[in-house]
């Protein structure tokens, strides 16, 4: 492949560091303390403390707020209502301020006396302490006329409608590929299923907070738990009527984000307005049932899955209904059909979304979204058409393998999916499987083996860095993304390592500023894949600045060397045609009194795919080769589960992952990020669940001691795997990213083990002990 731009594939064919299992390069920090998370900035002179007063009832209007006896006591600063609060330049609360801001939400509470949703922000306490604010805040008198609230979707009183688009806008609430009422109608065989999804919360261990710091009055420093610094800089530049510049966003740690922190939500710029209004800087972290009310959620949702199938097993067709709970003013559904659209070899395809608007804030990207619940109903129903058919779940799967994207008829620019089905089945010992359900035991136990695929695609996005190498061969690196906790800093100084032929050690690499370039938001699995390119972009255009400063240097081995015959490897800048003759850049760098050298790069989706169309467009015999490509990765889980008969307990008790990503950048974060995210894709097979009071809208188990999460005993030794995968279309560094995948197809995998173990179908998650029995 005739690729213009360079890629690491061929400048660095045998890497260094880059897929070494290097340890964390911020664990030291993390564990002593140093590292600084957003509301640990309490060195600011004079730093104050936020407390929300949030709303008990979900739907009403407030009648009146007496803050007479909490401004009465010590310490207390303000309290900031619908009545005082400063006001903002611009609101979610219209379509147009919405889009301007880029708002999760349409609707800015304090704005106005209504109330939409239990736990929405009716009023806000400022102190010097953290607990005479929240002393303040109990003192508040509310007084709200409320009225019945619509709980969900299944409330009578619910209508559901059909939107035109979903999620943001970007998914179509319908999609049709050929012609699937008539092929499902024909089919010799058919099912038919209904799967239900329990409400989720993200839980990072970090809650939302933020640190907001008015340097001057026109500029503003927030220290923001957020996965993307650029987006929270727009939204609140937009909001408060600043430029962006005026506005700077600094995220040093995440602990955990999961989504939650992909957007930013009111409490943000309801603390920056606190800081105004009191003129000093103000500090807010959501407490825990806060959490619950103030970033999102997974909605709540119920999809039926159509699926019409030949005797031998191959899909015909695939009809899926989603129906969910939004809130009053967005059209919010994560996108469930799109990997059902992907995952198989199926010629009619249709989804169809319907909403329903509820008393509750608005639901958002949550763990894997779309692809997660979307992977539980087509891989039970895949399941359920194996044992019907008498087939190997693992066989089923084969027979529909997609060779090419059926959504578009793209080929794919890598997939080893087959080799993630191989792998996994032998790793985990799937042919030692009894065929049939409920009949394999280990003592009173019930025994099951499950499998299931997993598949995420990746997302179009692009980022900056910027690199400056120093004569003494260190460097320093930079980038505005944000690191979740999942491994960022360290793999990207090991990418700056390779690319500069330096080691890790030497690397300076700094994330999380709006002050450093622009990267997108760590979310939908972009960063590893946008950010590891931007840098090895940046790192090539620093040599041939170097290599520019080589050609020019009388004392120079390449001195009148055209630079396009020169050629860096090992550091050694050096003629294509002779590597003889050449130089160290340490040396060229001393001599030529060049001290520093910068480079400055651009990590772009389909850049490799893009280069390659700008080949054929070159030269037409390369046509081929420059065919579009559908980028994913794939993976296969297989699980164990022993279920206890009588008291309907399901414990997993193996687990393995094979995952195919492209390029793996260190194999020691990778394999916790797939185990990370498999535990919580067993969390909400197995326990996971907000419940809704259908009566009051609220949320009545909004705590960590009530919302089930996986612990230490719930989980067995995991096995994971990385199939190796060199794709050059991605990306420069051909990483696919592996946020998301480590879950999708995960509570399928239980289900299906648990079905396997008792003959039972939950087709409702979690499966509770109650379901199993
Ligand atoms: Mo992820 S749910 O896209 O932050």
């Amino acid at each position: 492949m005739d690729f213009t731009e360079p890629s690491f594939f061929e400048t660095n064919p045998k890497a260094g560091s880059v897929g070494q299992p290097l340890d964390r390069v911020d664990g030291r920090a993390k564990v002593t303390g140093q590292a600084r998370y957003a509301a640990e900035y309490n060195n600011l002179p004079g730093l104050s403390h936020a407390v929300l007063r949030t709303s008990d009832v979900a739907k009403g209007r407030i009648q009146n707020i007496d803050a007479s006896l909490a401004l009465k006591q010590p310490g207390v600063l303000a309290v900031l209502t619908h009545l005082n609060l400063p006001k903002l330049a611009k609101t979610p609360n219209d379509a147009e301020g919405k889009k301007a801001i880029g708002a999760p939400m349409g609707f800015m509470p304090l704005t106005s006396d209504v109330i939409h949703y239990a736990g929405q922000p009716v009023a806000m306490v400022v102190a010097d302490t953290l607990e005479r604010a929240q002393h303040a805040a109990a003192l508040l008198k509310i007084q709200v006329a409320a009225e019945a609230p619509i709980a969900s979707y299944e409330d009578k009183k619910a209508q559901l409608f059909d939107p035109e688009k979903v999620q943001d806008g970007k998914t179509k609430a319908r999609t049709v590929r050929g012609n699937p009422q008539q092929a499902f109608a024909a089919a010799p065989v058919q099912l038919t299923h209904k799967y239900d999804h329990a409400i989720n919360h993200h839980n990072p261990m970090e809650p939302g907070a933020t640190t907001a710091h008015w340097e001057a009055p026109d500029r503003l420093t927030v220290y923001e738990s957020t996965q993307g610094v650029t987006r929270t800089q727009k939204s609140l530049s937009t909001m408060l009527g600043l430029s962006a510049e005026q506005v700077r966003v600094v995220t040093k740690y995440l602990g955990g984000g999961f989504g939650c922190k992909g957007s930013s939500w009111p409490h943000t710029v309801l603390t920056v307005q606190a800081a105004r209004a009191v003129g000093r800087p103000v500090k807010l972290a959501l407490t825990r049932p806060q959490m619950f009310t103030s970033m999102g959620h997974r909605e709540d949702q119920t999809q039926t899955l159509k699926i019409g199938a030949t005797r031998d097993g191959k899909l015909t067709a695939l009809i899926h209904e989603k129906t969910s709970t939004t809130s009053p003013w967005d059209n919010y559904a994560e996108p469930n059909s799109k990997i059902i659209n992907i995952l198989y070899e199926c010629p009619n395809f249709e989804a169809t979304y319907q909403l329903a608007r509820a008393n509750v804030m608005t639901s958002t990207f949550t763990r894997a979204p779309g692809e997660a619940p979307g992977s539980f109903a087509l891989e039970c129903s895949m399941d359920d058409l194996a044992y019907q058919l008498g087939l190997d779940p693992l066989e089923i799967r084969l027979r529909n393998y997609a060779e090419k994207d059926p959504s578009t008829g793209q080929a794919w620019s890598s997939k080893s999916l087959k080799q993630c089905y191989q792998r996994g089945a032998e790793l985990f010992g799937w042919s030692k499987r009894n065929p049939k359900a409920g009949q394999t035991r280990d003592g009173r136990l019930l025994v099951g083996y499950g499998m299931a695929t997993a598949s995420y695609p990746v997302h179009n996005n692009q980022g900056t860095a910027r690199v400056r190498l120093y004569a003494d061969g260190h460097a320093l690196v930079q980038t505005g993304a944000t690191d979740l906790g999942t491994g960022t800093y360290t793999v990207m100084t090991q990418v700056a390592a390779d690319s500069l032929w330096i080691a890790p050690e030497k690397v300076r690499f700094e994330l999380g500023d709006t002050k450093l370039p622009t990267a997108p938001n760590s979310g939908g699995s972009v960063a590893a894949g946008t950010v590891s390119s931007s840098i090895y972009m940046a790192a090539q255009d620093l040599w041939q600045k170097l290599i520019k400063v080589a050609v020019l240097d009388k004392k120079s081995p390449l001195y009148r060397a055209k630079a396009a015959d020169v050629e860096v490897k090992q550091g050694r800048l050096q003629l294509k045609s002779n590597p003889q003759k050449g130089e160290g850049f340490a040396d060229l760098m001393k001599r030529a009194e060049t001290p520093d050298v910068e480079g400055n790069g651009q990590g772009r989706y389909g850049s490799g795919y893009e280069d390659a169309q700008a080949a054929a467009n070159a030269d037409p015999t390369k046509k081929d080769e420059a065919g579009n490509h559908s980028m994913h990765s794939f993976g296969a889980h297989f699980c164990e589960v022993k279920v206890d008969p009588d008291l309907g307990t399901v414990r997993v008790t193996r687990w393995v992952s094979v995952h195919g990503a492209g390029r793996i950048l260190n194999a020691k974060t990778a394999r916790s990020q797939i185990i990370g995210g498999s535990i919580f894709g067993i969390g909400s097979a197995l326990m996971e669940q907000t419940v809704r009071d259908p009566n009051m809208a609220r949320y009545t188990n909004a705590s960590l001691a009530d919302y089930h999460i996986p612990v230490n005993a719930d989980i067995p030794d995991m096995t994971v795997e990385f199939i190796e995968e060199h794709d050059p279309y991605i990306n420069a560094m051909g990483v696919k990213g592996i946020g998301e995948i480590s879950m999708v197809g995960v509570a399928a995998a239980v289900a299906n083990a648990v079905f396997h173990a008792t003959g039972k179908r939950i087709r409702s998650l979690p499966i509770t002990p109650d379901k199993v029995l």
